[in-house]
């Protein structure tokens, strides 16, 4: 069967805005995040306290943190790789981070400088660190279906570094498949070998247009926490051939036209991807968008 509510799990302004060549002003970013929250967004994952030289646009972490007016009961999660940026993420009063992991060999080296085994001594202390402190931990696993350069990932692999980031403590797990090269079949795979759905959150980017089936095969298979990006922005700087995410407009289409519920305004969310093409200077890739702001 399926769920009656489904998270929305919002990474509009970090996985969105991450490889947006025109740079946003960290008062544009925090009227974007009140806009998020005012569609009914629970969760937004807001920046990344990463090194600036690795996403410029992110660079104004601090500052974005100072200006969001956090309301109760909205979450405002940010991506941490390490001690550096947990102490930075620390001393600006986040109470829950995301760590983010390669299944691959290959992408651990360009995104994270390390190797498939040697991003654990990263995480490790950074997860114990945040828990001690009552910080929440997700933890993130890119290139769950396939890589640009080792082709499709054996879904072994997978499990492996998944259940490590599980057992360090991370309270959810989100299956990246950050190309956008897996198909339902693959997907509900992988989701019934870790044999605990409760856990696990999906992430699609919709590079072959199979985001939406990716998304459908994950909650027949129990998932009930969706990652999306207003307006189908986004992509990973460190990932050939990575474009946009799941728009979150797509997603909530197929999930009200499904009855399950989401707590989320499409109008407010499509007004919203509107403003940020213009902002950014083109038209949102969201098919949904597209429909709903003719005429
Ligand atoms: P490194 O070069 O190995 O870092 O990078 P290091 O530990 O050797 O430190 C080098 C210098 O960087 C030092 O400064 C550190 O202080 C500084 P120096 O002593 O030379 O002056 N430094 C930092 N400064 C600020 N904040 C920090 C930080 N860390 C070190 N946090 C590192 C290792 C992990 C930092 C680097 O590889 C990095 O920042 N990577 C981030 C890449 C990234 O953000 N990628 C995009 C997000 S992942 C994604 O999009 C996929 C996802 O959406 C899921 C999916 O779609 O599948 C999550
Ligand atoms: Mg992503």
């Amino acid at each position: 069967g399926l769920p009656h509510h489904v998270t929305v799990y919002e990474v509009g302004p970090r996985d969105g805005l991450q490889n947006e060549p025109v740079t946003v002003p960290a008062e544009v970013k925090a009227e974007f995040i009140d806009r998020l929250a005012d569609a009914g967004h629970k969760v937004i994952e807001a920046t990344s306290f990463v090194h600036p030289k690795w996403v410029p646009q992110l660079a104004d972490a601090e500052e974005l943190l100072g200006r969001l007016d956090r309301r109760p009961g909205v979450r405002y999660p940010v991506l941490v790789p390490n001690e550096r940026g947990l102490d930075r993420a620390l001393a600006h009063g986040v109470d829950e981070i995301a760590v983010f992991a390669s299944a691959t060999e290959t992408f651990a080296a360009k995104n994270l400088n390390r190797s498939l085994e040697s991003q654990f001594d990263m995480f490790e202390p950074v997860v114990a660190r945040a828990l001690e402190a009552g910080v929440r931990v997700r933890a993130y696993v890119s290139m769950c279906f396939g890589d640009p350069w080792e082709g499709p990932t054996p879904v072994a692999q997978v499990v492996s570094v998944g259940r490590r980031l599980l057992g360090l403590g991370c309270y959810e797990l989100s299956l990246g498949d950050t190309i956008g090269v897996a198909t339902p079949g693959h997907v509900t795979d992988l989701i019934e070998a870790f044999d605990a759905p409760d856990r696990l959150a999906v992430h699609f980017h919709d590079t072959y247009g199979q985001a939406l089936a990716n998304t459908l095969a994950a909650l027949r298979a129990g998932v009930t926490t969706v990652d999306a990006s207003t307006g189908g922005i986004g992509g990973c700087p460190y990932a050939e051939s990575a474009t946009g995410n799941l728009a979150t407009e797509d997603l909530v289409w197929m999930l009200h036209g499904l009855g399950i519920e989401t707590g989320l305004d499409l109008d407010r969310l499509v007004a919203t991807s509107t403003w940020l093409a213009g902002l950014l200077g083109r038209p949102s890739p969201s098919r949904v968008v597209q429909a709903l702001s003719k005429g």
